[in-house]
């Protein structure tokens, strides 16, 4: 099993020189684990399609190590990325620019236009550090998961979507839990393409302009599928009332039924059906555990999901995303 140690430097070492040569190498941020490929090298990043099953023509997110690994993909960040960036980076925020010709064809899908993200993880800056020095300007790495599957949040995730044979850098279970926000910067407002936990409003804060509405030519975004981070039960959204009603219709005697709630655990618990977990209050404490519960809920055996609604405010619209998805599969 190729099991790498994120705090160890060697471990570090050997990731950056797999990088550098070619290979595939999964690696941790603070969102979610990626599986990387050198992003200068359309070769490598065709492994990261073959490896995760992903239709061709997906583009892919290009991790760098600072403003000079963006500036190898994008010859000039627009002013409107480039306040996004002085705000959010490192940190759980994509920015999609004009693409530098010649580079990373592959890993944009083929698309005039690239996906850029400097992640916060300490494992992943060392990593990018690591391979820069070796030559390599960007990584692109989607989530590592096969296509359609819930992403990975522990080492131990990927290797069971992997297998051994894939090196894994681990850096433990990731702080913020849910993908990226990633926001087109091309044109003169921001666009939003895939929530995450940054705000509407922390956004249009440091650009400094409103978001603008998707326009329906808009760039092809897989997250954006209508189910996508499915897990294998089936998944419902449910209003506090309706899972309230429901549950006490059928008590908790329902093997099969799993329940991820804010509201209180019925008081009448008993034989051996019903799986509970309740809910935290904050959204950055639920995307932290999200798809973890949702891997123990199919580990489990769940058939059913039953997941009470968060609040729509705009700090939960992350993790609607991401339930509205799964419940869409
Ligand atoms: O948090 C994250 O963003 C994680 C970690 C590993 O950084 N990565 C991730 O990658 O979620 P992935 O491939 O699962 O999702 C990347 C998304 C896709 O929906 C893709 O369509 C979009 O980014 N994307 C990438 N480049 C793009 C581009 N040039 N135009 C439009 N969308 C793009
Ligand atoms: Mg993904």
């Amino acid at each position: 099993m190729v099991l790498l140690h994120g705090d160890d430097p060697a471990d570090i070492d050997r990731a950056a020189q797999a990088l550098a040569e070619g290979r595939l190498v999964a690696f941790p941020t603070e969102t979610v684990y990626g599986l990387g490929a050198r992003a200068d090298d359309d070769a490598a990043v065709a492994g990261i399609y073959a490896a995760k099953g992903r239709p061709a023509g997906h583009p892919l997110i290009v991790h760098v190590a600072d403003l000079q690994g963006a500036q190898a993909f994008s010859p000039a960040l627009p002013p409107l990325a480039q306040r996004l960036v002085a705000a959010f980076w490192p940190g759980p925020l994509t920015v999609i620019v004009e693409r530098r010709p010649g580079i990373g064809a592959a890993s944009a899908g083929g698309q005039s236009s690239i996906g850029l993200r400097c992640p916060a993880h300490p494992v992943a800056l060392a990593l990018l550090r690591a391979a820069a020095a070796r030559g390599v300007p960007g990584v692109a790495a989607p989530s590592a998961n096969l296509f359609g599957q819930i992403s990975p949040t522990t080492a131990a995730h990927v290797q069971q979507a992997f297998g051994e044979a894939l090196p894994v850098l681990d850096g433990g279970a990731c702080e913020v839990g849910i993908e990226s926000s990633i926001v087109d910067c091309r044109g003169p407002r921001p666009v939003m393409l895939r929530p995450g936990l940054l705000t509407r409003a922390q956004i249009e804060t440091a650009a400094g302009e409103a978001l603008a509405e998707r326009a329906a030519d808009a760039p092809r975004v897989s997250g954006s599928l209508a189910s996508h981070y499915a897990p294998r039960a089936t998944l419902r959204l449910m209003k506090p009332a309706l899972l309230k009603s429901a549950l006490e219709v059928l008590g908790t005697d329902v093997p099969g039924v799993a329940v991820y709630s804010r509201s209180a655990r019925p008081a009448r618990t008993g034989g051996q059906g019903l799986c509970w977990r309740s809910m935290p209050a904050r959204p950055e404490q639920v995307a932290h555990e999200l798809f973890s519960v949702l891997r123990e809920f199919d580990a489990g055996g769940a058939r059913l999901i039953w997941v009470e609604e968060p609040p729509a405010t705009p700090e939960w619209e992350g993790v609607r995303d991401r339930l509205q998805r799964a419940a869409a599969a």
